[in-house]
């Protein structure tokens, strides 16, 4: 065998190390262009190395990168996106919320591991970009089953808790006419919520509140609202034990009025433990486990919410891999 031309690696299910390699760089790269509010440009007009940024080097290298990686086509100086490109801007939510989100904590890993560095306190997931990969990618694989289940029930007061960037009220708000609130505990994602409500023009309807909603009592006005959504936030609930996520939302559901909803969105573990192909959900569990957090599989979402005294409506797979839609709803029973 030529010394270029090493044989394939026995290093895992995609092919061996040199894949790995460059999912590494082509994931920085994509959530990097996104961060930088470029990716669309490829998208719509094209890209110049101008308008990457002031380092033209790396801008030219990026350009280059991109061509012999398939994603972009030059014509003349203007670079476009291939059906590759397209393909993979489609779905870079899941590229921002890994590397905006948890890049400084996955390069931290040695340390995080030998306990030199305590996530939360020496090193931090970057909240503004967890919640918009989340937003980019609950758009097309999550949002479709959530439209479907509220076409069943009727609400005209939300509560969003761990709104994130407010993606889904903004679009709750605008498009059917609802009103609302959305709570998270992060200055940063409250402060893009905020810029999106502005940017809709729902200041009248919508009420952004930064505040910790892990103890539902703190949460404004939930008797007022015939919905609550918690679209991935209550696994951070679940961090603090099985007996605070019960009682967290019985507490939640003694607010409530009789007949209110429960909507929330999870991501389900790996259904296997040894040699999965599963998609996304090893690597989803993985990062949550920097938080000491775990994932719950169906069956237990659907007790934990019975055990809090919901009725479980539905639960519905998505397009997420491993994600869930569970529709509760608050039978109004005392206790
Ligand atoms: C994965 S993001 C999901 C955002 C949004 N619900 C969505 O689906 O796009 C989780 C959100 O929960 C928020 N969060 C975490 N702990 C919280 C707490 N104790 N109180 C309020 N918000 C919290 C985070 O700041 C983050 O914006």
């Amino acid at each position: 065998m030529p010394k270029h031309e090493p044989a394939v690696t026995p290093t895992g299910v995609h092919g061996g190390v040199f894949d790995h390699m460059r999912g590494h760089v082509l994931g920085a790269v994509v959530a990097a262009l996104e961060q930088n509010g470029v990716l669309e440009l490829f998208a719509t007009c094209g890209v110049r190395a101008a308008d990457l940024g002031a380092n033209g080097f790396l801008a030219e290298a990026t350009l280059r990168y991109l061509a012999q990686r398939g994603l972009v086509r030059a014509e003349g100086e203007v670079h476009h996106f291939t059906d590759v490109g397209r393909e993979l801007y489609d779905n870079r939510g899941y590229l921002v919320w890994l590397s905006g989100g948890y890049g400084t904590a996955l390069h931290t890993y040695a340390d995080l591991l030998t306990g030199k560095r305590q996530f939360a306190d020496d090193v931090e997931r970057d909240v503004r970009w967890v919640a918009i990969g989340t937003a980019l990618v609950s758009r097309p694989f999550v949002l479709p089953y959530v439209r479907q289940l509220l076409d069943e029930i009727e609400f005209e007061r939300v509560a969003d808790i761990g709104c994130g960037n407010g993606h889904f009220l903004v679009d709750l708000c605008r498009t059917a006419g609802k009103a609302g609130i959305g709570i998270d505990i992060s200055p940063a994602a409250c402060a893009e919520a905020a810029r999106e409500v502005t940017k809709a023009g729902l200041e009248d309807r919508i009420e952004i509140i930064e505040a910790d909603a892990i103890h539902p009592d703190v949460i404004p006005g939930l008797e007022g609202v015939q919905l609550v959504v918690t679209f991935f936030f209550l696994h951070e609930v679940y961090e603090h034990g099985r007996d605070a996520l019960v009682g967290y939302l019985e507490g939640m559901r003694r607010r409530l009025p009789a007949g209110a909803h429960l909507l929330t969105a999870e991501a389900c573990p790996p259904e296997q433990d040894q040699d999965t192909r599963e998609p996304l959900t090893p690597e989803y569990a993985l990062t949550q486990a920097f938080m000491a957090q775990h994932l719950l599989p169906e069956s237990e979402w659907r007790q934990v919410f019975e055990d809090a005294g919901f009725d479980v409506a539905r639960i519905v797979r998505t397009d997420l891999p491993g994600g869930r839609v569970i529709l509760a709803r608050n039978p109004g029973t005392a206790g």
